[in-house]
């Protein structure tokens, strides 16, 4: 078994399930320390007792990534809990509406979706990152999609603010590529996670018809490749948006 993250510690948002929490059961077998933020308390509750049946060093913090003094207390609790921050994967996200034309997608669901897959993205950004720069080293990973390279039709929000969220990761990466921070994302096309339950099944159908694999993907391969971008061996790779597309993506 590797140990990759021995004496690291590591935020993690939308822990509580899917890529996140799969990713926090990697990092932690590793040896890190990880901190799950989550908006559903009694989920998050629930994972945070099945890590520590298993002896992993794994707490819980309600936080909505969406809202600035819920993001700013809940690292600064990591800051007075740790004294550091080594990582910092951002999986917390909604899917918004499917199968809607833009003539018919609610300013409000575009506002709903633009706070928590945007703005939350970047105030998780911004406030890891100032804990980070104490001791000039991090890694940041958000989780973008292939709907923000491609565009996914009749899912307008999500696509959007995907493709916002790599502009973010560009952006941010290149303002500290001369640190010991990095900042990258994965575009994974669709994998098999709560989130999908609700999608239409046309939208479902239409998304996995093209992936040339012809299959979904799983957490454990999110994980796998989330490990190695969070390791210190990552370290000539920021503001690049890693593919998990089973095929899909050309670029
Ligand atoms: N599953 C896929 O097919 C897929 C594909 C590409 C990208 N992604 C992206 O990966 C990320 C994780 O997806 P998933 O499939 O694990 O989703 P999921 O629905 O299984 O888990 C998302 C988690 O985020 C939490 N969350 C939602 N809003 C929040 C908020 N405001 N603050 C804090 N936590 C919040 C939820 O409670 C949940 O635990 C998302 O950003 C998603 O867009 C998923």
């Amino acid at each position: 078994m590797l140990n990759r993250f021995a004496d690291q510690v590591a935020i993690i948002t939308g822990g509580a399930e899917g890529i996140g929490k799969g990713i926090a059961q990697r990092i932690a077998s590793e040896g890190a320390t990880v901190a799950l933020f989550d908006i559903n308390g009694a989920l998050l509750e629930r994972t945070v007792a099945e890590f520590t049946a298993k002896g992993q060093a794994v707490t819980g913090y309600v936080v909505d990534i969406s809202d600035e003094i819920s993001v700013a207390n809940a690292v600064e609790k990591i800051a007075q809990t740790f004294g550091r921050l080594d990582i910092m994967v951002n999986s917390a996200g909604i899917v918004g509406p499917t199968s809607t034309k833009i003539a018919d997608y609610s300013v409000d669901d575009y506002d709903k979706i633009y706070r928590i897959n945007l703005r939350g993205a970047f105030l998780m950004t911004k406030y890891a990152v100032k804990l980070m720069e104490k001791a000039n080293y991090g890694r940041i990973l958000h989780l973008a999609s292939i709907a923000g390279k491609e565009g996914n039709p009749f899912m307008t929000g999500y696509s959007s603010m995907k493709a916002g969220v790599i502009g973010l990761v560009k952006g941010v990466g290149k303002e500290y590529a001369e640190t010991g921070i990095t900042v990258n994302g994965l575009a994974p096309a669709v994998i098999k996670t709560a989130l999908n339950e609700h999608t239409a099944p046309e939208q479902l159908a239409y998304m996995t018809a093209k992936i040339p694999m012809k299959r979904l993907g799983t957490v454990e391969e999110v994980a796998s490749i989330a490990a190695w971008i969070l390791s210190k061996e990552a370290s000539f790779n920021t503001g690049f948006i890693f593919d998990l597309s089973g095929g899909r993506a050309t670029y």
